[in-house]
C-alpha cells in the first residue's frame, strides 16, 4: 500500500500549504480520495466558528472500520496490525494480524449488539492496555455506538460523573489491570461508580488478572463467554463478517472528557469522517510512516494521543501498531530500549515527561542496548525543554533520528504544528510549522493579530481542519464559550507560543487555568474543587511551578479550619480526597496551610502572586497594593515549601 497524499519533500511541504490554504476543499477532498467511501460527500465543507458548526464531507457515508480493518485484508490479512507487549516480560507476546483484527471485532461488535447496544449509545470503557480494549473500541465504531475511554488512573467518582453526563448505558472493563509491580482492580472501581447509577444497564468485565470480582445477575456478563457465543454467530464456513455499520460522515465517533479552565470536564466529541482522514493523514506524514515500518506509541488510549496514534491514524493507514501494557521503569528503567529492539521498533512516539524520568536513571540503562531499528523519534503532550530534546536525540537517536515535536489538542483529534521527519527542518524546543490545513495566528489579549516574526501571542487557529472538535457532549454552548469566543471567529487552544524569524512556532505553555502534569491535563478549579471537598478545609488555590520531571506539578494553598494534630496526617487525608473525588494523577505535589488568601477587594483570588511564590520568586510580585490584606502575602512567603 502506499500513500498518495504522502509529502516526500521540503518543496512538496511547500506547495500542499499553499494549495491547502488556497483551496482547503479541493486539498482536502484530494486526500479523502485515499480512504474507502460507501458513498462519497456532496459537499466538502460547511462552517461557521460563531455557532460553532464544521462540516466535513457532507453527505458521504462510510464506517472507519471498514477502512481501518476490511480494506487491508485482501493484501495485508497476515500483516500485523497490532502488535502486543505485557506488562511482564516473561508472558507470552501477541501478534494480532490484520485478520484477526477483523475477527475479534467482528464478534465483539456482535457481541454488543446481542447485549442491547445500538447505533448512537454511549459506551464507557475502562480498561487496561490489553488488544482487548483495542476490540471494544474498534467494536463500537463497527455498530456505530459511541465510545467513551476512561483513563484507568480515574477514580469511582469521575467515572460516575462520566457516565452521567454521557448518559451511558454500556460499559467494557477488566477484571483488573497490570501496571508494573501493581494490580489495579478496575471492576471494583466500576462497581463503586454505579452504586446510586440509574443508567446502565449491562457491564462486560474481561478477565486479566483473575482478580475476585462481584458479577452482578442480569448486568455484569463476561467478556469469554459472550465472545464465545458470538464466534458461531459470526463465522460461517470459515468466513467472518458482522456487516459494519453505514454511518454519517458527522455522526460523532466518541467522546473523550478533557479538563479545562472550569471544574467540571468536558466530554469532547469527534466525528467519524474528518477525525479519520486527519489522523490518517497527519499518522503518515509526521512520521513519515513506510509500509511495514513499526510504530510504537507509548500513551494509554485512555487519553487522545492513544485514540489517534495507536489506533485510528496507524490502522487507517494500515500499520504495524505497538501497544504496551505495562510503564517505562518496570521491571528496570531500560523497559522500551529492550521493547524497541525487541520487535525493531522503527518510531517511537512518547511524552518528554517520560524522556526526563528515563534521564534520572542514567545511561546504565541504555548501555548494552542496539537501538539501530530507530529511524524516527517523536514527541507529544508538553513542551520539551532543551536538555531532553539533547539526551533524546544523542542517546536514543543516535543523531541520526529526526525528532517530531507534535503539537496539538484532544479538541483538535490530530497533530496540527509539527515538523515531517526528514522532511521539513527540527528545531529543538519548537514544534515548528503547521501541517497543510493548519493556519494559525497569534493574537493579543485584545484578539488583535500580532504579525511579523519573533513574536509571542496567544494561539488560534484561523479555518477548521477535518478533525477539529465538533461539539461538547450534550452541551453545544459550553463549546461554544471555551473555544470560540475568547476571539470571535477563531478558535482559541489555550496555549501561547512565540513565533522565530523564520515562522517556526514554539509552544510556551497554557495561558488559561490549565496544568499541565506529565503531560497530562489538569484543570486548577477541578482540583480546588477536589481539596475543598474534604472536612475542615474552608478555601484553597491551585497553581503550577516548574517540576524537573513531571513539566509541571500541583501547589495546593490551603485554608484549613484547624489542623488536629500532625499537619503532614491532614496533607494525606487531603490527598486521599483528592485521590477519590478525581484519581491518584490529581495529587498535589506541595500542600501548604495558609492563613488566607491574596485576594482584590472583589474577591478575587491574585494568582499571579501565589504562581510566583510557588515558582521560588519571593521579590518582584508586581503590584499588591489592590490587595484587601497585604500582609497575607507575606505569611505566605514565610511558609513556602
Ligand atoms: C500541551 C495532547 C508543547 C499544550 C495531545 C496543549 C504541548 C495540551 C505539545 C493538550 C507540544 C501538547 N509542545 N505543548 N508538542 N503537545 N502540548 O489535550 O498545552 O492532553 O494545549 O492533548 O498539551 O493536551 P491534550
Amino acid at each position: 500500500m502506499s500513500y498518495p497524499y504522502q509529502i516526500k519533500s521540503a518543496a512538496q511541504y511547500q506547495d500542499a500549504y499553499k494549495k491547502s490554504k488556497e483551496d482547503p476543499e479541493g486539498f482536502w477532498s484530494e486526500v479523502a480520495e485515499g480512504f474507502y467511501w460507501r458513498k462519497k460527500w456532496d459537499k466538502v465543507l460547511d462552517w461557521n466558528f460563531s455557532e460553532p458548526k464544521t462540516e466535513w464531507f457532507k453527505g458521504a457515508k462510510l464506517n472507519i472500520t471498514e477502512n481501518c480493518i476490511d480494506r487491508h485484508l485482501e493484501k495485508m490479512g497476515d500483516k500485523p496490525a497490532i502488535i502486543w507487549e505485557p506488562n511482564n516480560p516473561e508472558e507470552r507476546t501477541r501478534v494480532v494480524t490484520y485478520n484477526r483484527l477483523h475477527k475479534r471485532v467482528c464478534q465483539f461488535a456482535q457481541v454488543l449488539k446481542n447485549n442491547g447496544v445500538k447505533k448512537g449509545d454511549r459506551v464507557c470503557i475502562y480498561m487496561g492496555m490489553v488488544p482487548e480494549l483495542a476490540y471494544a473500541v474498534l467494536g463500537c465504531a463497527r455498530i456505530g455506538a459511541i465510545h467513551s475511554v476512561i483513563f484507568g488512573g480515574f477514580s469511582a467518582q469521575s467515572i460516575a460523573d462520566r457516565l452521567y453526563d454521557a448518559n451511558a448505558e454500556f460499559i467494557v472493563t477488566c477484571d483488573g489491570a497490570y501496571r508494573g509491580n501493581k494490580d489495579i482492580p478496575l471492576k471494583s472501581v466500576i462497581d463503586d461508580a454505579l452504586i446510586g447509577n440509574r443508567t446502565v444497564k449491562k457491564v462486560i468485565v474481561y478477565t486479566r488478572t483473575r482478580t475476585p470480582v462481584s458479577m452482578i445477575k442480569g448486568r455484569d456478563v463476561w467478556w469469554e463467554d459472550e465472545m464465545e457465543h458470538a464466534e458461531h454467530q459470526v463465522e460461517q464456513e470459515g468466513k467472518v463478517t458482522f456487516p459494519a455499520e453505514e454511518m454519517d460522515a458527522e455522526d460523532p465517533l466518541f467522546i473523550l472528557y478533557t479538563s479545562g479552565s472550569t471544574g467540571k470536564p468536558k466530554g469532547v466529541v469527534h466525528s467519524c469522517a474528518g477525525y479519520m482522514v486527519y489522523t490518517a493523514y497527519s499518522f503518515v506524514n509526521v512520521f513519515q510512516y513506510e509500509p511495514g515500518d513499526i510504530h510504537f506509541c507509548t500513551a494509554d488510549i485512555g487519553w487522545i494521543t492513544g485514540h489517534s496514534y495507536i489506533l485510528y491514524g496507524p490502522l487507517a493507514a494500515g500499520a504495524t501498531t505497538m501497544m504496551f501494557e505495562g510503564i517505562p521503569t518496570w521491571p528496570d528503567a531500560g523497559r522500551f530500549w529492550d521493547i524497541i529492539d525487541k520487535y525493531k521498533v522503527n518510531i517511537l512516539y512518547t511524552a518528554p515527561t517520560a524522556i526526563r524520568s528515563l534521564m534520572g536513571f542514567g545511561l546504565g540503562h541504555v548501555h548494552g542496548h542496539k537501538l539501530d531499528s530507530l529511524k524516527v523519534l517523536g514527541t507529544v503532550g508538553e513542551p520539551i525543554n532543551q536538555e531532553a530534546w539533547n539526551w533524546y536525540d544523542e542517546n536514543i537517536g543516535k543523531g541520526k533520528c529526526p525528532i517530531v515535536d507534535t503539537w496539538w489538542q484532544t479538541e483538535t483529534g490530530g497533530i496540527l504544528i509539527s515538523n515531517m521527519a526528514g522532511i521539513t527542518p527540527a528545531k529543538a524546543t519548537y514544534a515548528t510549522l503547521p501541517l497543510p490545513g493548519v493556519d494559525p495566528m497569534l493574537v493579543d489579549e485584545n484578539g488583535k493579530e500580532i504579525e511579523g516574526n519573533n513574536v509571542s501571542g496567544n494561539l488560534c487557529i484561523r479555518h477548521p481542519w477535518p478533525s477539529i472538535i465538533r461539539t461538547t457532549y450534550g452541551d453545544h454552548e459550553r463549546c461554544r464559550l471555551n473555544y470560540f469566543s475568547a476571539y470571535p471567529e477563531l478558535y482559541f487552544t489555550g496555549d501561547g507560543a512565540y513565533r522565530d524569524e523564520e515562522g517556526n512556532y514554539r509552544i510556551t505553555g497554557r495561558v488559561d487555568d490549565v496544568l499541565n502534569v506529565s503531560g497530562h491535563r489538569l484543570g486548577t478549579a477541578e482540583v480546588e474543587n477536589a481539596i475543598n471537598m474534604h472536612a475542615g478545609v474552608v478555601e484553597s488555590a491551585v497553581v503550577g511551578y516548574p517540576h524537573d520531571i513531571k513539566g509541571q506539578g500541583v501547589y495546593a494553598y490551603v485554608i484549613f479550619e484547624h489542623v488536629h494534630g500532625d499537619e503532614n496526617l491532614t496533607r494525606q487525608d487531603i490527598l486521599q480526597t483528592v485521590t477519590r473525588v478525581i484519581g491518584p494523577i490529581a495529587k498535589p505535589d506541595k500542600i501548604q496551610f495558609v492563613p488566607g488568601l491574596p485576594k482584590t477587594r472583589s474577591g478575587k483570588i491574585m494568582r499571579r502572586i501565589l504562581r510566583k511564590i510557588a515558582e521560588g520568586e519571593m521579590e518582584n510580585l508586581g503590584d499588591t497594593s489592590t490587595l484587601l490584606d497585604p500582609g497575607v502575602v507575606d505569611e505566605i512567603k514565610k511558609g513556602k515549601l
